[in-house]
């Protein structure tokens, strides 16, 4: 195969992702390495741009880390990493100010004494108030902010509309590599969706930050970035995913034909919102102590009992009682997005529903974010670190972003001295395939699994659902695989085939897991199996081998 590293694709780092976690990588990287930044889509296309409540750490004298720790184990059901817990919420507090001093415009209030101080708000699961915000969007300042940083730096290349379709490893090529260093990441192909070609880029450091994998439900509050490209094409590679199973459904978006999901932030509930049914009953008192403030397993499974109960296609979130002054400084987008859909939140409940929301399972990394092959990490919410155990509580992903978005580039800064490049890298093959003639087979399977997945592995699940979807995703992809290696790749044909991997590894979980624990919530085993200490559910692929 001919040599292919094209000039102005080598890098010391390629980093796939640029929300909140490859952002932040990029950023702390960039003063000592050549960054190659890779975007599906534009530079701020993804999760973090929406993120609306904020982001949580300790940032109060009344709150403390214990405090924090103590929420963090709590919601996630027993299955949290404890030492993990501790290292990202002792790291918070510098996390925030990274984004302080990087310019983020946070919501500030002044006091009766007349001293200005950062607003915080409160979330489900969190005894304290402790969640920094920019009014309801907090991703956006964060993002936008990021953003300006990341074009301006001579340090930084960026490559927006490429989609990483594979990653390039040693041993995919057949190189020699001696027993010590085993098989390495040695860069990625990525289809050029402008110029429709796929180039080869090579690098010493490959991260994932790719986000998650909300896309895989038919209803989400992601954006249609969010694939699982990553989780899949790490698995490909030859690394174990956990925890697939636990897939977080936001309890309220909002409930509208045009809305595509529209989040509707916790932080409602948090500043004294209240669920009822569309007769006015209020409900959550029955099924926690917390009630609307209860973590979001506990709410979204509530919201999806009481809709089956009653045959209501929504429930109602009321946050009328506050003042029109009170909505409008605190929620402006969310109301701004309700009125231009006939909604006043000042005035009336408005209609919400549960939808897919966060992947709490992913690529297994350590705390520097290393996954099992050499040369590759992962951070960011494509990442399982230990952090949310069976649940993530609200709030705490951007803060795992910010973490282990600088943890890792400090592992990485470590080690490029001691790294050398990689060996100029073989072109793209595409001898073997032709252009498709049947782009109707794509659309089908992508609304197919996305369908099957929200029908049968959703928030209540049965031995029986899981296993009509097992059924369906064996015959998708063998259909997807064929087709795959028939034409010549697109978006959609990369999308779907990491749709449909990701689909069979939440399946897989799901039915490894005989018990019901934080989001994995089944029929058939609706308690939590207390005859032995809670374990993670591990995904071993073929080709994996434990070499870092
Ligand atoms: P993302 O921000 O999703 O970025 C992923 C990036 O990867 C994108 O740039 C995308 O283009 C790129 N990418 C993906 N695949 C490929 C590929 N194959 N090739 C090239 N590029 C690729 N969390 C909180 O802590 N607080 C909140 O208030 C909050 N609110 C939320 C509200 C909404 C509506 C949503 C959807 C999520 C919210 N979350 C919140 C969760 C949080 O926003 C995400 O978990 C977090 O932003 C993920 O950041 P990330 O950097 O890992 O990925
Ligand atoms: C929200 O604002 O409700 C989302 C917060 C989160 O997902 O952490």
């Amino acid at each position: 195969m001919p040599a292919s590293t094209l000039p102005g694709t080598s890098f010391d780092v390629i980093v796939i992702g640029g929300g909140a976690a490859g952002l932040s990588l990029a950023l702390h990287l960039a003063p000592q390495a050549r960054i190659c930044l890779m975007t599906k889509g534009p530079l701020t296309e993804g999760a973090t741009l929406y993120a609306q409540g904020g982001i949580s750490a300790v940032l109060d004298k009344r709150d403390s880390i214990h405090s924090h720790i103590a929420d963090t184990l709590d919601a996630g059901a027993g299955l949290c990493d404890e030492d993990v817990v501790r290292f990202v919420v002792e790291h918070g507090p510098e996390a925030v100010q990274w984004l302080i001093d990087c310019g983020v415009p946070f919501t500030r209030q002044t006091s009766a004494g007349g001293r200005t101080h950062f607003h915080l708000t409160r979330e489900g699961g969190h005894s304290h108030r402790r969640v920094i915000h920019a009014e309801d969007a907090t991703g956006r300042a964060v993002e936008t902010t990021l953003e300006q940083q990341a074009r301006q730096h001579t340090n930084i290349s960026l490559f927006e509309h490429h989609i990483a379709i594979d990653l390039i490893t040693g041993r995919k090529l057949g190189l020699a590599l001696d027993e010590h260093t085993g098989d390495r990441c040695m860069g990625v192909y990525a289809f050029d969706r402008q110029n429709h070609q796929v180039d080869a880029f090579s690098a010493r450091f490959v991260v994932l930050a790719t986000g998650g994998a909300g896309k895989v439900y038919l209803y989400t509050s992601n954006p249609d970035v969010a694939t699982g490209d990553g989780i899949a094409m790490a698995w490909r590679a030859g690394c174990r995913v956990a925890n697939m199973e636990f897939v977080q459904f936001h309890p309220t978006c909002l409930y509208h034909p045009k809305a595509k999901s529209f989040l509707v932030t916790e932080a409602v509930r948090g500043e004294g919102g209240k669920l009822l049914l569309p007769d006015g009953t209020p409900f959550m008192h029955k099924f926690d102590a917390r009630g609307e403030l209860a973590p979001r397993d506990i709410v979204a499974r509530a919201i999806d009992h009481e809709m089956k109960r009653t045959g209501s296609d929504y429930v109602l979130l009321d946050i009328s009682h506050k003042s029109a002054r009170f909505i409008k400084q605190h929620f402006p987008n969310v109301q701004a997005r309700c009125l231009a859909l006939g909604y006043d939140m000042a005035k009336e409940p408005i209609p919400v529903v549960p939808a897919a929301h966060y992947t709490c399972g992913g690529i297994m990394t350590d705390t520097v974010g290393r996954t099992d092959l050499a040369g590759l990490y992962a951070i960011g919410e494509t990442a399982f670190t230990g952090l949310h155990g069976a649940n993530r509580m609200a709030s705490n992903s951007l803060l795992e972003c910010l973490v282990f978005g600088k943890a890792a580039s400090e592992h990485i800064q470590q080690q490029l001295p001691h790294t050398p490049a990689p060996p100029p890298l073989p072109a793209w093959d595409e001898s073997r395939v032709t252009d498709s003639d049947e782009d109707v087979v794509v659309a089908h399977n992508w609304d197919e699994v996305r369908r099957f997945m929200w029908d049968y592995v959703g928030i209540v699940r049965t031995d029986k659902r899981l296993a009509r979807a097992k059924s369906r995703v064996d015959l998708l992809l063998r259909e997807i695989n064929e087709y795959y290696g028939h034409f010549r790749v697109n978006n959609d044909l990369i999308e779907l085939r990491n749709l449909a991997l990701v689909a069979d590894l939440i399946i897989r979980s799901a039915m490894q897991r005989k018990e019901s624990r934080g989001l994995h919530y089944t029929l058939n085993h609706p308690a939590p199996d207390n005859s032995r200490s809670p374990s993670n559910t591990v995904l071993i692929p073929l080709n994996y081998a434990d070499e870092r």
